[in-house]
Order: structure tokens, then sequence, then C-alpha cells
């Protein structure tokens, strides 16, 4: 960490870390065009934002860190040269990060519809999250072909399947638990906080069922120019919020308290 970085740490309340942090990471293309240069060369410049931001969320403390590397939707509507950069770079990274990974304890694993990648990225993908396996630390996620939809699609279509293998439809259970239990993040918390780079206000069919009570922070700043030190700000940002899960603030659950026990003492 750096002098600002650690400024930035000192300035938190490491009681009340995020426990799960999810990052829509946007702006490669544009910070690229602001310098003259091709789409592909802000995908390489975000490889280093992902680095900082990886390595400062496990080493503050954070269980989990979830990236959207990679939608659905990208797959289908980008060009294929871009597609296919993008695959290459995933495959460096993964060769090349599997050491720093394992030297900060982290867990890779991935969500999204794997089988669809190509064979040579599923390969690579296996091999990195299998030599990180036995790690105990922070569980980093990449969302690979992510789509929230169809990460909702395919909950129902395990619960269809898991009730017609158990004598049928009076056997579907459909709860909140039982969605939970079967999306691709049944074994991380709900994000606490979702964070997204250069300043759209969108959730992109990330996570839309597990960022249901997460507080949203829209930073200005492009994913290349995204370091550990953004990602602090953000948390110091998270900190100051309120969290009210569809309840009252605190202070007007004591008003309203207090307003009933005023108007009871009256009657
Ligand atoms: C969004 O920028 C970014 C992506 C679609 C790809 C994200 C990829 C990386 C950060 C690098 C590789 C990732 C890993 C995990 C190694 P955009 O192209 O939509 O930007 P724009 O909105 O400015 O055009």
């Amino acid at each position: 960490m750096d002098r600002k970085e650690s400024d930035a740490y000192l300035r938190l309340d490491s009681a009340r870390l995020p426990q799960h942090i999810a990052i829509i990471m946007d702006g490669n293309g544009r910070w690229a065009r602001r310098r003259h240069l091709p789409r592909i060369a802000g995908h390489r410049a975000g490889v280093a934002a992902v680095r900082s931001t990886v390595e400062t969320a496990a080493r503050i403390g954070i269980p989990a860190l979830t990236l959207y590397a990679f939608s659905e939707e990208n797959w289908k509507k980008r060009p294929k040269s871009e597609v296919d950069f993008l695959m290459r770079l995933l495959c460096q990274y993964l060769k090349a990060e599997i050491k720093t990974l394992n030297g900060n304890n982290i867990r890779l694993r991935y969500i999204g519809r794997q089988h669809e990648l190509p064979d040579i990225v599923q390969r690579e993908m296996a091999e990195a999250s299998e030599a990180t396996a036995a790690n105990t630390g922070m569980i980093l996620t990449l969302a690979l072909n992510y789509s929230a939809r169809s990460e909702i699609v395919d909950a129902f279509r395990a619960l269809a399947e898991a009730a017609s293998r158990n004598g049928g439809l009076s056997h579907l259970e459909v709860t909140e638990q039982s969605i939970s239990e079967n999306l691709y993040t049944r074994d991380l918390p709900d994000p606490d906080l979702v964070v997204r780079t250069s300043g759209e206000m969108r959730l992109s069919n990330f996570l839309l069922w597990q960022l249901a009570y997460a507080e949203i922070y829209v930073t200005q700043t492009l994913w290349p120019d995204f370091r550990g030190l953004q990602l602090l700000e953000g948390i110091e940002e998270y900190q100051k919020r309120e969290r009210r899960y569809g309840g009252l603030a605190h202070n007007s659950a004591a008003d309203h308290a207090q307003s009933r026990s005023h108007a009871q003492s009256k009657h």
C-alpha cells in the first residue's frame, strides 16, 4: 500500500467492512478513445486495475469480491475481434496471476454460463480455480458470459428438475431461500456494496437478485484508472450510508417511537 492508500484505509472502520463487494468494470473503451488508442488498449490497461483492486481487497480482509468481466450480451454484440482479444487477455491473466492469487490466499471462482465459452478458455479457467482452491482467504469471483436473468432462469430450471426427480410438480418448492440456493452465487453472501465505474447509472443485468439491498457507488473514474485507492474511497462512502433494508432510518425510528409514546402518554 502506498501512502494515499494507507491514509484512506485508516479512515475506514475495519469492523464494518462490506462482506462482499461487486464491481461493474466499465469505461475501457472510453479510456482508449481519449488517448486515440484502439478499444483493446483499454481492456489491456484494465488488467492493471483488476490486479490492484483484487490485491487491496484481499489485503484489507474483504471476504468476497465479484468482478463483472464479460456479460452474455458483450459476447453476442461486440465484434469477434474484440471478443477474441478479451478471451486471450483473460487466459493470459489466469496464467500470470495464479502465483499472486496464491500469495494473497485468494480462491478464484466463476459465475456465468461457462460451458458456452471456448474450450481452451474453459481449460485455463479450470486450471486457475483448481490451483487456488485450497486457499482460505478472499473468494474472487469472475463473472464471465454472465447474465443475471439467465442465472435466475437456470435456478428455476434446477428447481423444476429437482421437483420432477422427486415425484412431480407438487414437490416444486419456490421460496426466496430455494431460489437463492440455486443461484450461481449460492455459496456467497449477497453483496453489501456494488461499484460501477465510468459514471453509468445502470446495473446492466448484473446480480439482479443478489443486489436487492446493496449500496450503489458510482464513480466517474474509468476502469483502467481504478486502483485500490478508489476501492477504499468507495468503501468509505459505503460506511457513511445508513442501511435500512426497507425499515426506517435510525433517527426517524427513534423519533417515531418517541412520538408514539408521547401520544400514548397524552391519552
Ligand atoms: C467494459 O468497458 C469492460 C469490459 C466489457 C471488459 C472488462 C475486461 C477487463 C477489465 C480486462 C480483463 C479482465 C480480466 C478479469 C482479466 P467497455 O468496453 O464497455 O467500455 P466503454 O463503455 O467505455 O466502451
